[in-house]
């Protein structure tokens, strides 16, 4: 007998917040006391204690008490081997990736090395909140066979690939489209589909990919159309300025992928932060996704998304959102949170029209304000549907992987818990805005410190001290 039972206040999504406009309550799904049951990891059962519990009684059921338990985070873009340099000091991407990231993720080619740097990658992940994610590795094979062997001993559902370079980085950090091809071909065979991995085809970016390179990423999609694409694009004014002059036949940087046939569902680049309209119509139309990595756009000095474009009902894009660790400073998709709303606060100041009144846009300005709702949508359900992989994560409906987070409203800065009585007076949240509230209070107060709890198909993998 393996089924059990979890007893608490859940919250999760059924639908896009942002179709929801005025009334985002109707995407929310939310039990102030509800009853998830799981068999084997997976979701056997949902729903108001009131009405599922009679149908569960002998059970083994844990009560969690005073938090709210939401899906577990979805980081659609982050870097295990840059685990140890986050938080570099003083450069914009094209240096930042000479100077810190290249030798840091060579030594990823070292076996021991990558194992122990693999450790660190996955105890944040846990302890962040985050059970599912999108990875770069490093050029090196090593480095993505650990994080392979480590995601399935821990059971997590990972999607990552050999993160291929030839060109614009030392010789000691490319691999050859050749060795590429070889090592990945090895790899999809060992890894895709087994346990809960999945393969991305990840040539690491534009600028550093030859035409040989991205034919062979070309040729890996068509011999296995079931993979992922991940990669980088738009994200820094001199790295889109050299990409153009790599390819003087295409007229912006989707162009370039287009080319080589990578663009369409389960693609995802990185940042987005200058694509042009056009370039978010076609992603749209495609099918592929952008992640949105405010952390990073901001700690590189990258930009600002523009979030109020890229969910136009009219040309709606896909979006992930991520960490981007280590060009972002942070593990935690509560931090991610964070600095999402800040940008969008910026932008939707620019759209609305105080400065230049002819380019208002209050539309666009408005969907730009990352409510608790659009925020926790988008690091759960949001994110799994951008990816293409909600069939097994993403919220609590009846035979997804029972992956979820228990957050602790109290918890966090000094001023958090204060703070937080104000608006839990009555002990926990009884109804669907007061729940909105707290999640509000634990992305904009609060940070990792909030996650009590990270469940792995239906057992604890982490607990805070
Ligand atoms: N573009 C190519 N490589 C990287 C990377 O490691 N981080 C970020 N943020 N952008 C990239
Ligand atoms: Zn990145």
């Amino acid at each position: 007998m393996t089924i059990s039972a979890v007893r608490g206040t859940f919250l999760d999504f059924v639908d896009d917040p942002w179709k929801h406009v005025g009334d985002e309550q109707a995407a929310v799904r939310f039990f102030a006391d509800g009853l998830l049951v799981v068999d084997d990891g997976i979701i056997v059962d949902f729903g108001a204690y009131d009405e599922i519990g009679s149908r569960h009684e002998g059970v083994d059921t844990t009560v969690i008490t005073d938090r709210i338990i939401v899906p577990g985070f979805v980081d659609g873009h982050i870097h295990l081997p840059q685990t140890r340099v986050l938080g570099a000091y003083g450069e914009q991407l094209l240096p930042w990736l000479q100077k810190s990231v290249f030798p840091e993720e060579r030594k990823y080619a070292d076996r021991e090395y990558a194992q122990e740097g693999t450790r660190h990658f996955f105890d944040n992940l846990l302890a962040s909140g985050t059970t599912t994610f999108q990875a770069f590795t490093s050029s090196a094979p090593v480095c993505t066979e650990e994080l392979f062997e480590e995601a399935s001993r821990r059971n997590m559902r990972a999607i990552a690939g050999i993160t291929a370079i030839d060109q614009n980085a030392p010789d000691w950090f490319t691999i050859s489209p050749q060795d590429y091809y070889a090592a990945a071909t090895e790899q999809i065979e060992r890894y895709h589909r087994k346990g809960r991995n999945l393969y991305a085809i990840t040539p690491r970016f534009a600028f550093g990919a030859t035409t040989e390179l991205l034919e062979t990423c070309q040729r890996l999609k068509q011999e296995n159309p079931d993979l992922w694409v991940h990669t980088h694009i738009s994200e820094n004014p001199a790295e889109i300025r050299g990409v153009l002059d790599l390819h003087p036949d295409c007229t912006d940087y989707l162009g370039m992928y287009e080319k080589f046939g990578l663009v369409g569902p389960k693609f995802t680049g990185g940042h987005g932060v200058w694509l042009s309209d056009d370039e978010f119509r076609r992603i749209s139309e495609s099918g592929a996704a952008v992640t949105f990595c405010p952390c990073s756009n901001l700690f590189l000095g990258s930009g600002l998304f523009r979030l109020g474009k890229a969910t136009d009902p009219e040309h709606r894009v896909r979006l992930t959102f991520g960490t981007d660790m280590g060009g972002g400073n942070r593990f935690s998709m509560i931090n991610v949170l964070e600095d999402a709303y800040k940008v969008g606060m910026l932008n939707n100041c620019m759209l609305d029209g105080s400065l230049i009144p002819s380019q208002q846009n209050l539309a666009e300005s408005e969907r730009n304000k990352l409510s608790p709702f659009r925020g926790f949508w988008s690091i759960t359900q949001g994110g799994a549907e951008a990816l293409y992989i909600d069939e097994f994560v993403g919220n609590f409906d009846i035979g997804k992987e029972a992956d979820f987070v228990v957050l602790d409203w109290t918890a966090g800065p000094p001023a958090v818990a204060w703070h937080a009585s104000l608006l839990a007076e009555q002990g926990g949240p009884q109804t669907v805005e007061q729940a909105g509230e707290l999640l509000f209070s634990i992305m904009m107060v609060s940070d990792e410190r909030a996650v009590d709890e990270t469940w792995v198909m239906g057992r604890r993998a982490y607990r805070k001290a």
